[in-house]
Formats: structure tokens, sequence, C-alpha cells
């Protein structure tokens, strides 16, 4: 059986496909857009997806799409009645539902082929349900509890329940206006950070500052009852005005959802390009703390409701990786999966798996414990991508590949490291990164201003050996796919100071050998050579999504400050 999940219409488009009861492949449109976020329909990441898998879109039994517009519907419905006609938001709902309609038309044409050539059945499955889903069903867990968190989709913000083997049961959600997700939005915006995704720049921040305004902060939100929670509305203009989202093609936009008021409260917006000061600090700390106290009174509410110990989340929010470090010290839970896809991207997992298990009732037999579900290159591709530009280049087995660019790291070299096939979700893990040594402090300077081209206060993560990982942070159980903020070990914290935040913590990732032999064989030989058993990793891209091929990787190797690229098989260094 052939099924294919789809997010379509929405940010960060993507696919996911399932061949003969396998995963054979998840990924992202913007990595082939070249877009940050891409929305519109995933048409390249369908094809490619089919090629990798030698089918036809023919061939496909079910195709499972994560938007159903008719959820929620009567809600929607009271909703718009009591609001007044806004023809604005209809037009937008109606746009929707027609594109969602002729979902088969759009597959068949990015394919080729005719939509009276499709034999798959179609399935709409709610966004919430879709994101519940691509946790639960590629968790270990056979009953966890569930919670989905984020801006909106499909008129909810939050959801939560309890899911027992191929069956997800939901408890209770929060409809729109209220949203976690958009208040974090609103602030994000109010710093001055207004792209779509800058959430995470406010998190990175928030360590820099004092939560000085949290109780002025409070009043933007009134926690209720069992989990719930409301907005106080006067604060944000998105339920009154609409939000102003396109997601049609290109990369998503959103205008601004606060209102005047915001500004009365906490003053005048940060213009954009203004410096940040101890306010902002200060602001983004306010915040991270309110969203950590909802949330995980939230869990516990969750956690006493369901009797379980085991949590599985999704969502935007659930990228919160500093909110996620707490959940097992001031929940009852005592394990947490999240999928490394938890934003919107993860919804194509997520609806395929929805369909697999809780509508057609399969049995469960996937466990998402590596982010590996691009495409990769061959070896002549890589070669050809060096020929093209002329560069000169060693072939080295992985041992002799691993030794020489550890070498090259602990003597203050920036690496391109690429390898296999290209991550699925935001984080590069391994085989699409920027790779250098943690103990120089100067590096993350080094690589905010002169590589990345980023804000001087984001942090760098760092990956390290799974089996050294409880000598260096202060961690429970691995955490594969950088989602869980922890503490630097006191007495580690001097030895790489790269990768430690301004508050002693860490986004680590642990690299196990089963799943990344030939990262962890780097980090290894980094080892041997330095005593230590850490790399600062960060994504291999400059302000653009993460390079997918091995041209990509040339020509970003090329055009900014990286040192040496280890492209396959082959190394390069700039200075040979
Ligand atoms: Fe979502």
């Amino acid at each position: 059986m052939h099924i294919l999940g789809l997010n379509a219409y929405h940010g960060d488009a993507s696919t996911a496909l399932f061949t003969d009861g396998r995963l054979a492949c998840a990924m992202e449109e913007e990595r082939f857009t070249r877009l940050k976020h891409q929305a519109g329909f995933p048409s390249l990441a369908a094809q490619k997806s089919l090629q990798f898998a030698g089918l036809s879109a023919a061939d496909l039994d079910h195709v499972a799409v994560s938007r159903d517009p008719s959820a929620h519907l009567h809600r929607k419905v009271l909703y718009a009645l009591s609001q007044g006609p806004k023809l604005s938001a209809v037009k937008d709902r109606l746009t929707n539902v027609s594109k969602l309609r002729d979902v088969n038309v759009t597959l068949a044409e990015a394919v080729g082929l005719q939509a009276s050539d499709l034999r798959a059945q179609f399935h709409k499955v709610e966004h919430h349900h879709a994101h519940l889903a691509s946790a639960f069903f590629a968790s270990p867990f056979e009953r966890a509890a569930l919670l989905s968190i984020d801006g909106f989709g499909d008129f909810v913000s939050t959801m939560w329940g309890k899911g027992c083997g191929n069956k997800i049961e939901i408890d209770g959600w929060v409809e729109f206006p209220h949203s976690m997700g958009l208040l974090y939005t609103a602030i994000t915006q109010y710093l001055g950070f207004g792209k779509y995704g800058d959430e995470f720049k406010v998190m990175g921040l928030a360590p820099y500052g004092e939560p000085e305004y949290l109780d002025q902060m409070r009043k933007l939100v009134k926690r209720k009852p069992r989990g719930h929670f409301e907005l106080d509305l006067s604060y944000f203009i998105h339920h009154s005005d609409g939000v102003n989202m396109t997601w049609d093609a290109g990369a998503p936009t959103i205008g601004d959802v606060f209102s005047k008021k915001l500004e009365q409260e906490f003053g005048p917006r940060r213009p954009k390009g203004e410096p940040i000061g101890r306010k902002e600090n200060n602001l983004a700390a306010s915040l991270q703390a309110l969203l950590e106290e909802v949330v995980l009174d939230l869990l516990r509410y969750l956690a006493e409701k369901t009797g379980q110990t085991d949590l599985c989340m999704a969502g935007g929010v659930a990228l919160n990786c500093t909110m996620n470090g707490k959940i097992t010290s001031e929940t009852p839970f005592k394990r947490v999966y999240i999928q490394p896809a938890a934003y919107d991207g993860g919804t194509s997992l997520g609806a395929a798996l929805y369909v697999r298990h809780h509508v057609l009732g399969l049995p469960r037999d996937l466990v998402m414990d590596h982010t590996y579900w691009g495409l990769e290159y061959s070896p002549e591709a890589c070669r050809a991508a060096l020929d093209a530009k002329h560069l000169s280049y060693r072939e080295l087995d992985d041992e002799l590949l691993a030794d020489e660019a550890a070498r090259l790291i602990s003597e203050g070299n920036i690496l391109g490291w690429y390898q296999g096939r290209f991550e699925w979700g935001p984080r590069a893990l391994g085989n699409r990164s920027i790779v250098c040594d943690p103990r120089q402090a100067s590096m993350k300077d080094h690589l905010n201003h002169r590589i990345k081209h980023r804000e001087g206060f984001r942090p760098f993560a760092p990956s390290v050996l799974e089996e050294r990982a409880g000598d260096w942070f202060e961690m429970g159980d691995p955490s594969p796919f950088m989602l869980m903020t922890c503490q630097v070990r006191k007495d580690k914290q001097a030895l790489v100071p790269a990768i430690t935040h301004v508050d002693g913590t860490a986004r680590q990732q642990t690299v196990s050998r089963a799943t990344n032999p030939k990262y962890w064989g780097l980090i290894h030989a980094f080892e041997r050579r330095t005593g230590v058993p850490v790399v600062l990793n960060t994504s291999f891209n400059e302000n653009e999504p993460v390079v997918n091929t091995p041209e990509e990787a040339v020509s970003c190797y090329l055009r900014n400050d990286m040192d040496v690229l280890v492209l396959g098989r082959y190394l390069v260094t700039k200075k040979d």
C-alpha cells in the first residue's frame, strides 16, 4: 500500500511517502524551491518523492492532506456571525476550500498526469489531528498523553488527548482567536522581528534578560480551568481585522497581529534595525516565562487527566526547546517525544500516519529516531559539483576523512560537512551541517557575522556523542533532534564556551553511532584529538533553506568564509 501525505497551502509545505508499509522519504518543499518556509502546494517534493521510490502517482492508494476546512465548521460560522461579515476572511476561507477540493488535480498536474489517472482515495485530516498523529505514531510509546500547540490550524490553536495503540482520542481544544503561538508571534513582531518563523530568535534572546515584565504580560492571557486559556483580545487585532497571511506560493508572510494597546502597555515597538537592549531582553524573558507558565500548567492538567507519564508533542510551539527542557522536571511526565518536524512541515507525515493507523487500522511500525529522510546524491554527483568549480580535492575513506576533518576543526577551521540524505525538519543534524571547534569562544561571533550573516545574540548548539552526553550536559534521555535545552555541566562550561549560552544552557543533539555512523565518527575523532566529545553544529546555509544538492553546498562553501568542505568522501580546503 502506498500513501502520500501532503502539507499544502500552509507554511512549510511538505510531503511524506509511505511505500509498502515503510516511510520512504519525508521532505519539505523549501529545499527544492530555495525559499524559506515555502508555502503553496509541495509540487517538487511530491515529484521527487515518487521518483525516489520508483512510483507513479497513479500507484498511490491514499493521499492525505493535513487540512480540513469543514472541521469545527459550526464554531467558525458562530464566530463569523458574532463578528459581523468580514469579507476578506470569508473569501480566504472559500479560496482554501476550493484549493483543497481540487487537490487531486493539482497533484496530478505536479507529476505530469491527468486527475483521472489517479486512483487514490483522498482524505482531509484536521490540522491538529495531523500534528498529534505526527508525534504519537512516530514515537516509541504504545500509550501517551498528546499535545498539539501552535498559532492556528483549522480554527484551533491547541488540542490535547491520549494515544492508545493505533488510535487517537481527543480530550479538549482551544479555538480561534485564543492562541499561545499567536501571542508569541505578537511579541516577536513587537520586538522588531517581523518574518514568518522569527519566534525562535526571541527564544534565543530570552536568556539575556530577566522576566521583569512578567506581571504586566500576564494581563495578555487568562488561564482557565482544565488546561484552557483565553487571550485578552484588546491587545490583538487578528480576531477583528483577520490574520493577514499569504500562503499561496513563495515564502509565507504575516502582518502585525498586535493592537495599539500593546504599545501603550510596553512603549513603542522596536523599529527594525534599532539595537536590541535591556528592555527587549527583559520582554523576551517575560514572554518565555509566561509561555512556560501556561503550557506547563496545561501539561500538569493533561498528566492528571490521562494518567500517563509519557508525552508526545507537536505544533510550532513544541519547537520551543527552553520550555521543552523543563517538562520532565516540572510536570509528572517522565519521557517526552517530539517529532523532529514538530511545526506545520511535519503535518504531511502526520496526515499519512493518521490515515494509516487511525483510519485504516494498520498496525504501527515506525519509530522515528533519526531525521535522514531526504534525498542523497552519488559520489559522481559530488565530484561533478567540485569539478565544475575547478576545485582540487582528496578522496578519503571514512576513517581518514573523519580524522583529517577533526584535525582541521581542532585547528580552528570551519568545516562544511555534507553526507547522505538531507534532514527532515528545521535542524541540520550532521548531514548538512557547518561544524567547528566548541572550545573557541570567538567561533560564535565569527559564525554569526561572517558565515551566517545574522544577529550577534543568536546561540549555537552542540552535537555530542550519545554515550558521553551525561558527562557534559545535565540531561536524561538522548536528545537526537536538538529540541530540548539543558544545562551544560558547571565544570564543563568553560571548556565549550562557543556552545554554552549566556545562562549556561545548550540545545544539544546527541549523536548515536547506529543512526549516523559518519557524523559519530567525526565527533569521535575530534574527541580522540582533544578530549572533548562535542562539536559546534549549525545548519549548512546562509540565510536560505539548508543546502540540498552538492552544487548548493559547493556554492555556499565558496561564497562565504568556510575553510574546509567535506562533500561525501571528498575533502577540499581553501588553503590547498
Ligand atoms: Fe500547525
